[in-house]
């Protein structure tokens, strides 16, 4: 029997570009039943299929097993498996930051389960935390142990929040068990929060009563600048203007700047969108483009913004990278449209040679794109204010990989190339409002699910991670896309010239190609040293230690995928064990690990664990309220489990991982 999805499976539901509906088995289908719910009951926590076949890789990972103390990483790595909890290494310790539904602001009720509010969501912790940010305390006794921890909430998952709602059929809209009341809930769980905390000793806690505590939601006013701000695509009933939207949604990952603000990305803004637009409307194409609408929630039966047929232009309100100074609580956010519409996965920058601030961020969708942003102005390190709208004038550039090695980042400027009135573009407005068409239109080589780009400061190479796509078809290979049918996802570091961000043109290669390397089909390349539990499939966000190594979060690590859950691997980058991996930590079933995060002296690592108590996607029914499958991580039986905030240290201190 097929069941119906869940939350985070529907959240990858799309229009497809390229799509490859074939019904022949795949290499994916045949290593899926490699590490299937059968393997993991007889064996211990799924690891045992690996050894049954062993190809050439395998054969050279076994050989380096006896190797792996050579690496840098000094901890002693987590079993990689699939259990109710959570785990890290020997010697350290986890301290629980926030659970979804804990008090934020003043007047917060306790969490409820069964007594849940709008009203006290919206003063309590949100749903599904992905990016996590630190920025310390002006003038803290130590940095490291008193600052802002900025949260996205980036969705909900109805059929593990509610009772009695099961799971949502996005396809056919079948909403009937969501009612108004919990739409305000879900529309109060999404967005961010800002929470003050403090290392005491060894252990982190919230600190009560703080100034800078607050919730940001679906609902709260949210200014909109650049290019497109004010244009008459942007216009609405509710805002002539166009100029101020409510709320943020799908807030995956994003990044902090140099002066002390937070960027939070909208990714999957299309599933919010029902109803059909008015035939003949000019946004048809824009909205296909882009999957507007696709009835992913319930929120356009209760509230008509979200209904194109009656609100046209709301859907072009979404998508944009929002600014945020979480150290001004009154300060309203900003959507800078200068860095492009699209489904952003996140907005990690760097200070250019040159002073200008360079952003890199994924579009996170089957072949779609990677892109840069490179200011006009030069970041101002001594004065904060004088970097308010510096992101509101640059150039957006989108990346085609070519097969000799090199990239070419392509502008997004109105009037250069295809980007004219010829091609419906009547200004820069439009050229960012469909940043997706116009990047077609210049060539941008197709990806595998761009997720999180990341310079490392330590030597200016930039990490491209793609997740999967298991679309990809053999006629559809290319050089920085190796494989059809990617179930595992690969990372690509590219390399800035004298490491010059801003430069037209960088190199790349293959860092790894995720899954299994002990199963020669897989195609799989990660370091000789790594063992059978350092590999991972569906490397999705990461965070850079300052020894310039990954910490690689994934998502879509299963029983039935990889006999495994998500984590966080430690992965080397330099030296002889490039691309040797470790398992650090090991996320609850269900769960996917997301916004690992360093204080700066890399004593601290914050994670947030999402979805727990989604089932495997080889059981017959998805977890949910009544039946989720761990109660992660109160583990009692009235409550559900709930998405929390990790910080993770080490037992009498010192660096992670070192
Ligand atoms: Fe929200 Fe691309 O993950
Ligand atoms: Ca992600
Ligand atoms: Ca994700």
């Amino acid at each position: 029997m097929t069941r119906r999805l869940t939350r985070s499976e529907a959240n990858e539901l799309s229009e497809d570009i390229g799509r490859n509906d074939s019904a022949n088995p795949t290499i994916g289908d045949v290593i899926a039943r490699r590490h299937n719910r059968r393997d993991l009951l007889k064996g211990t926590l799924g690891v045992v299929a690996i050894s049954a076949t062993a190809g050439p890789l395998a054969l050279l990972a076994a050989a380096g097993e006896a190797k792996a103390e050579t690496s840098r990483f000094a901890f002693k790595e987590v079993e990689a498996g699939v259990d109710e909890t959570h785990h890290v290494p020997e010697g350290y310790q986890v301290d629980f930051i926030a659970r979804w539904g804990d008090p934020v602001l003043p007047g917060a009720p306790a969490f409820d389960p069964l007594a849940q509010s709008a009203a006290a969501q919206k003063l309590q912790f949100g749903y599904n935390s992905d990016f996590l940010g630190y920025l310390p305390m002006p003038g803290a006794a130590n940095p490291s142990q008193h600052g802002l921890l900025v949260i996205n909430h980036e969705y909900t998952s109805e059929e593990l929040m509610f009772p009695g709602v099961g799971v949502q059929d996005t396809k056919a809209a079948a909403f009937g068990k969501m009612t108004r009341d919990l739409v305000d809930i879900e529309m109060a769980a999404h967005g961010g929060a800002v929470l003050e905390i403090r290392r005491d000793g060894w252990s982190w806690r919230v600190v009560d009563g703080s100034k800078y505590a607050r919730r940001i939601d679906s609902n709260t006013p949210i200014a909109i600048s650049g290019p497109a701000a004010g244009h008459p695509r942007l216009q609405t009933k509710d805002d002539p203007t166009g100029k101020q939207v409510l709320g943020m949604v799908n807030n995956c990952a994003g990044g902090l700047t140099p002066w002390g603000t937070w960027l939070t990305c909208e990714e999957n803004f299309h599933l919010y969108f029902g109803g059909a637009l008015p035939a003949g409307h000019r946004e048809a194409a824009n909205y296909k483009r882009i999957g507007v609408p696709t009835n992913g929630y319930a929120w356009s039966r209760f509230y008509d913004r979200f209904d194109i047929s009656k609100e046209p232009n709301e859907a072009n309100r979404f998508g944009w990278i929002v600014e945020i100074d979480p150290f001004d609580p009154s300060s309203m956010p900003k959507k800078r449209t200068a860095l492009g519409r699209t489904k952003h996965e996140g907005a990690a920058g760097i200070i250019n040679k040159d002073g200008r601030y360079v952003v890199y961020s994924g579009d996170d969708e089957r072949f779609d794109y990677v892109y840069r942003f490179v200011t006009r102005a030069q970041v101002n390190t001594n004065d904060k204010a004088a970097n308010r709208d510096i992101l509101d004038d640059g150039t957006l550039s989108v990346a085609r990989y070519n097969a000799d090695g090199s990239i070419d980042w392509l502008p997004l400027v109105f009037g250069q190339g295809p980007l004219t009135p010829a091609n419906g573009f009547e200004s820069q407005a439009d050229v960012v409002i469909e940043t997706r068409r116009a990047a077609d239109l210049l060539g941008a080589t197709k990806m595998d699910r761009p997720e999180d780009v990341e310079a490392n400061p330590a030597t200016q190479k930039v990490y491209v991670i793609l997740t999967n796509n298991n679309r990809r078809t053999a006629a559809q290979v290319d050089a920085a896309n190796p494989r059809a049918d990617n179930r595992f996802g690969h990372i690509i570091e590219m390399t800035p010239p004298d490491g010059d961000h801003a430069a037209d043109r960088f190199t790349w290669e293959v860092l790894v190609k995720c899954g299994d390397p002990s199963v020669a089909a897989v195609g799989a390349s990660f370091n000789p040293a790594t063992s059978k539990n350092g590999w991972f499939g569906m490397p999705d966000n990461c965070a850079v230690d300052n020894a310039g190594r990954l910490w690689i979060a994934t998502d879509g690590n299963s029983a039935a995928r990889t006999g495994r859950t998500d984590g966080v691997w430690a992965l080397e980058t330099e030296g002889p064990m490039r691309g040797h991996s470790q398992l650090f930590f090991r996320c609850p079933v269900g769960a996917e690990l997301c916004g690992p995060a360093f204080t700066p002296d890399d004593e601290t690592l914050f994670v947030a664990v999402q979805h727990p108590g989604e089932a495997d996607e080889d059981a017959k029914e998805p977890g949910t309220f009544e039946n989720p499958s761990t109660r992660w991580p109160d583990f009692k039986d009235n409550m559900p489990p709930r998405p929390s905030v990790l910080a993770i240290t080490r037992r009498g201190g010192g660096k992670i991982g070192s």
